[in-house]
């Protein structure tokens, strides 16, 4: 496992940010920081997107950026040229990953099937994107999915909130989990910072209980 998965196995937790307004770019990535979560996925879902990667690398290069929703080699390309360190996918896609793994570009794809797993792991991929997780079938799925394949190590990501954050971080290969609870599109939208530092430290107590 490369160094930044050992960062993030850490910090269990990759808070997934869906920037619309590249002003809560700073905010944001400060309240993170501040609560020992510095590997951030920024989604690539808007215009301002990768403006918001520079920008939050640039204030605080301490961050460890990855470019989520990376869809083509052409996002992997422009996710490094605004700073990032790894990618992420939604779903499985050979030519962009053979893309990323060319350009030494760390790609996390997602799966949520035998077939989807065995197609990465052939690939080269080690870390997965378990996506959606609850919808997929949650816990339960991942259960019965980490049981033939125990060198994968995964990410669950989609649905996931405090009520059921334990019960995937207890699973071997789950090196953390990603989600939008942390900072929800509403609450970033209008800038309600106090409500995100709120939740930032509920999960921070969650991790440290
Ligand atoms: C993602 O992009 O990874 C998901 O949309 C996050 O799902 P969540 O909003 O349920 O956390």
């Amino acid at each position: 496992m490369n160094m930044i998965l050992k960062q993030l196995q850490q910090q269990r937790i990759l808070p997934v940010i869906q920037l619309e307004d590249l002003k809560g770019a700073e905010p944001l990535a400060e309240i993170l920081i501040t609560h020992g979560f510095p590997i951030i996925e920024i989604t690539l879902r808007s215009d301002v997107s990768l403006a918001a990667i520079e920008r939050i690398k640039k204030r605080y290069p301490q961050s460890i950026l990855s470019a989520g929703t990376v869809l083509t080699p052409t996002q992997v390309d422009s996710a490094r040229k605004a700073g990032a360190e790894f990618v992420i996918s939604p779903g499985f896609n050979p030519v962009t990953f053979k893309h990323a793994l060319q350009s030494n570009m760390f790609m996390v794809p997602g799966v949520n099937s035998p077939s989807d797993i065995e197609q990465a792991f052939y690939h080269g991929a080690s870390v997965m994107k378990f996506f959606p997780a609850e919808a997929s079938g949650g816990v339960n799925m991942l259960k019965s999915l980490t049981g033939p394949y125990q060198r994968i190590h995964l990410i669950p990501t989609g649905g996931i909130n405090p009520d059921n954050l334990a019960s995937y971080l207890q699973i071997p290969q789950v090196i953390a989990c990603g989600g939008t609870w942390l900072a929800p599109l509403d609450s970033l939208n209008k800038g309600q910072w106090k409500i995100i530092e709120e939740k930032v430290k509920v999960t921070r107590n969650l991790i440290d209980s």
